[in-house]
């Protein structure tokens, strides 16, 4: 899956003209807009449905702009900047003082990532070239608010269809969960969102692991609400011994489950629609987001969730779980 050079070309152009463009990720794909221009910024938060005190990431090509955006870089910032990026790493700083409030919410600090995706970089090579070497695009993730973040183009026209003028295709998101979020604004750095880039790696560089702070329900990292990356379809996570029982439950009830499993294999005589996951974190990361669209099709009354095991490895995948299931079934 590669653009054509007219892609390219159009994405520039519509960036340049203040529209939106859908870019993959190696994380989930992106709403992109202008970040220096607030009316195109304006235009993420009315496609997705998401309320405008929602800061967003900014996007950009290499390392060479940060000081454009941000202020008082920390030395430990520069540090993860070197060892991650581009990668799923974004690091919240200080904000120079010009950067558009419809960008940071308001607040007095900026998010900041060079994506890891080859289309991705190309795109914001090729726009800073036309648009001054520090331009970046703001992009959160291309869905609507509160919904499951689209790992492929498909899923992209799925949940914004014309509300997007181009979708770049870039094939299938790598990781398939959002960035790892570390504030670097304050004294200590502190994880506000786990992702593929865990603890244990930031560790390497922090010398310590650091502390995870996801605050519950407060519009600072929108992630951190309860209720995310949500299907229509009411969801239950189920321990793995209890999962049997559980769905002969239902079967007695009449309702037909959807089941999203790792350990526990389909079983015979179920009449479930039955889905097995990778077994490790990175291959369930994968998978994640495009099992819970699928199951969110099936016309199920259900979808059980056999439970994580426990563990650091798997805290990026059960926070999106345990988020999902916060908001399932409020359509
Ligand atoms: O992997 C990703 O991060 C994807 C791809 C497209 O890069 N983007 C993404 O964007 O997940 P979004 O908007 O869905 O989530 C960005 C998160 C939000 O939870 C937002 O609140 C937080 O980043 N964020 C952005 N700027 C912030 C700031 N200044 N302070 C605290 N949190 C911030
Ligand atoms: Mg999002």
């Amino acid at each position: 899956m590669t653009p054509s050079e007219a892609d390219y070309q159009r994405a520039v152009e519509l960036l340049r003209a203040g529209e939106l463009v859908a870019l993959p990720t190696e994380t989930v794909y992106g709403l992109g807009a202008d970040a220096a221009n607030p009316a195109a910024v304006a235009k993420i938060f009315a496609a997705k449905g998401r309320p405008a005190d929602h800061p967003l990431i900014v996007h950009l090509a290499g390392h060479d702009a940060v000081e454009h955006w941000a202020e008082q870089v920390p030395a430990v910032a520069w540090e993860l900047m070197e060892t991650f990026w581009p990668g799923p790493l974004t690091l919240i700083l200080k904000k120079q003082a010009w950067v558009p409030d419809a960008v940071t919410g308001g607040q007095d600090t900026v998010g900041l990532r060079v994506p890891g995706h080859p289309v991705a970089l190309e795109l914001l090579r090729r726009f800073a070239a036309a648009s001054g070497a520090h331009a970046g695009i703001a992009a959160p993730s291309a869905n609507r608010f509160g919904r499951i973040s689209p790992t492929t183009a498909a899923h992209v026209a799925e949940e914004l269809g014309d509300g997007v003028p181009l979708i770049l295709d870039g094939g299938a998101c790598a990781v398939g969960i959002e960035s790892t979020i570390v504030d670097c604004s304050r004294a200590e750095p502190v994880v506000l969102r786990p992702g593929h880039i865990a603890p244990s790696h930031l560790e390497a560089v922090l010398g310590r692991i650091p502390a995870i702070e996801t605050a519950h329900g407060a519009p600072r990292v929108s992630g951190s609400l309860e209720a995310h990356y949500a299907p229509q379809t009411p969801m239950r996570l189920v321990a793995s011994e209890r999962l049997l029982d559980f769905l002969n439950a239902q079967r007695h009830k009449g309702d037909r489950c959807a089941v999203i499993g790792h350990s526990q294999p389909p079983q015979a005589g179920m009449p479930h629609l039955w889905r097995m996951l990778p077994a490790d974190p990175v291959g369930y990361a994968h998978d994640l987001y495009g099992a819970l669209r699928d199951m969110d099709h099936a016309g199920v009354a259900l979808i059980a969730v056999e439970a994580l095991p426990e563990g650091a490895a798997w805290a990026a995948v059960a926070d999106r779980l345990r988020r999902a299931v916060a908001g399932a079934g409020q359509a």
